[in-house]
């Protein structure tokens, strides 16, 4: 006999948050307005978390539960929305107990003894496309590998043991669609709350092209990177790992407000001996728009926090921080100075938060970002375009009381100018209780959908998603360009 599911009654899983802990698949989703762009064809892949059981707790965070891959399939004028739990060791463990097994977010400390010594990787923040395979990712785990079809899981995978020396993979990789280069790295990299930090290229065919090992000033939470043409960056924010806390059943990051951001450039084809660091004054951040050089100076454009980013990890002392907004904020670094500061200014004065980009201007200077803006006390948000070369602002919003998700870009065609295309956005229509996606013109946000597919369920919480167009889930490659900067 086992116990029934009963969820605990908190906030995070009422109204839009209620688990939906459901496999979905709808072929055809009804087209309710406007008309799906010709020659968009592909795959739309997000990874989000809902909740398989409780897990006897009610101290649960958003970003915990097990990770779901979403897949809209674009084709032949159809798009077909599946939802399938991925098969990770912890899903599997609990569907055989009927119950949760894991306790507090990344605390083994915490979890019941059946499951001692397993991976408690969820696989529920982003999604991969690389090299022709498709990836779950979550940054305190190795990848999870999933069939781009049918999104049944083929298993975890340390790259054919290039990723044998790690324990983690981070959820943030970039791949660049112009070189099919992949850039990505491990943090806490031999285990919890260690200083160990590598950074991994992997080329074309998934092959190791440069690998740089180094420590961190401390056990960080190292959510996102960027990277540029030369240099990758790695900022370092005091959200940092306590082992003697976490063994204690503590949370796995506490946050230190009187601890300095150290800043690691790493050099993308060079080694450790070459690393330029840099330091300055507290707050946060865990989401990156993008980073390139400027002559000898790096500028990075982070969502920043003046203060702690995941206000649920509390200071050593157990205090919970006010929440802060999140600004878009150029940090900049001039690696001729011979100054270990660095300079730091607001780009726009609306907060926002999940940053995007076209993805060939990852690590370019760029003229258009992407961001979810203008969250109100309602929970409504809306969709953005950021010029950071004029300061405009191009924003559409879903209407009174709705949200939206991360906005993936879908480029017109492989060569097309930048942030010519469509702008993908799940939105959640709250007071319905179901989703939409709609396709924007990723240039004219303002001027609303130009087409919205309705969803009869709700897509819960997605995270972090990547376009795939039909050809590259044919060839495996992107094979874009980007006009010469
Ligand atoms: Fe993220």
């Amino acid at each position: 006999m086992v116990e029934p599911v009963r969820f605990p009654d908190i906030p995070l899983y009422q109204g839009w948050g209620e688990p939906m802990r459901a496999e979905i698949e709808i072929r055809g989703l009804e087209l309710i307005q406007g008309e799906i762009p010709a020659g968009l064809e592909g795959a739309l892949y997000r990874v989000g978390a809902d909740r398989q059981y409780p897990s006897g707790r009610t101290d649960d965070i958003f970003i915990d539960g097990e990770g779901q891959m979403h897949m809209f399939r674009f084709k032949d004028n159809q798009v077909d929305y599946v939802c399938r739990w991925v098969r990770t060791v912890r899903f599997e463990r609990q569907r055989a107990a009927k119950r949760g097994l894991f306790g507090r977010y990344r605390n083994r400390y915490t979890n019941d003894p059946s499951v001692a010594g397993l991976s408690m990787g969820t696989a529920n923040t982003s999604a991969m496309f690389h090299a022709g395979r498709l990836y779950a990712l979550k940054e305190d785990d190795l990848p999870y590998e999933l069939d781009p079809e049918t999104l049944e899981t083929r298993g975890q995978t340390d790259f054919d043991g290039a990723l044998r020396d790690v324990v983690c993979l981070s959820a943030h990789p970039k791949v660049d669609p112009v070189t099919d280069e992949l850039l990505t790295f491990s943090y806490q990299a031999k285990g919890d709350a260690t200083r160990d930090i590598c950074f991994f290229i992997f080329g074309p065919d998934r092959k190791l092209i440069n690998k740089v090992w180094f420590e961190m000033p401390y056990a960080a939470c190292v959510h996102d990177f960027a990277i540029t043409d030369e240099w990758v960056v790695f900022p370092f924010f005091p959200l940092i790992t306590d082992l003697e806390v976490v063994k204690k059943g503590g949370p796995y990051f506490q946050w230190h407000p009187d601890k300095e951001i150290h800043v690691a450039l790493v050099p993308r084809y060079g080694s450790a001996k070459d690393i330029r660091w840099f330091r300055g004054p507290s707050g946060s951040a865990g989401h990156m728009m993008n980073a390139f050089r400027e002559g000898s100076k790096i500028h990075l454009d982070l969502c920043f926090y003046e203060g702690n980013c995941f206000p649920f990890f509390p200071t050593p002392e157990g205090v919970h921080t006010d929440p802060v907004l999140p600004y878009l904020t150029r940090m900049t670094f001039d690696l001729e100075s011979g100054s270990s500061s660095f300079e730091r200014r607001r780009i726009l004065e609306n907060s926002c938060e999940m940053p995007r980009t076209d993805e060939r201007y990852q690590g370019r200077p760029y003229r258009h970002g992407f961001i979810i803006c203008d969250r109100k006390p309602d929970g409504s948000s809306s969709i953005g375009r950021f010029e950071p070369h004029t300061g405009k602002l191009d924003v559409w919003s879903p209407g009174p009381g709705d949200s939206v998700q991360e906005a993936v870009f879908a480029p017109r065609s492989p060569d097309s100018p930048e942030a010519d295309g469509w702008l993908l956005v799940p939105v959640c229509r709250v007071s319905k209780m179901r989703s939409d996606l709609v396709i924007l013109d990723a240039r004219n946000l303002a001027a609303g959908p130009v087409a919205t597919l309705k969803l009869p369920v709700r897509v819960r919480s997605t995270f972090h998603g990547t376009w795939v167009p039909e050809a590259t889930l044919r060839s495996g490659r992107y094979a874009y360009s980007r006009a010469a900067s």
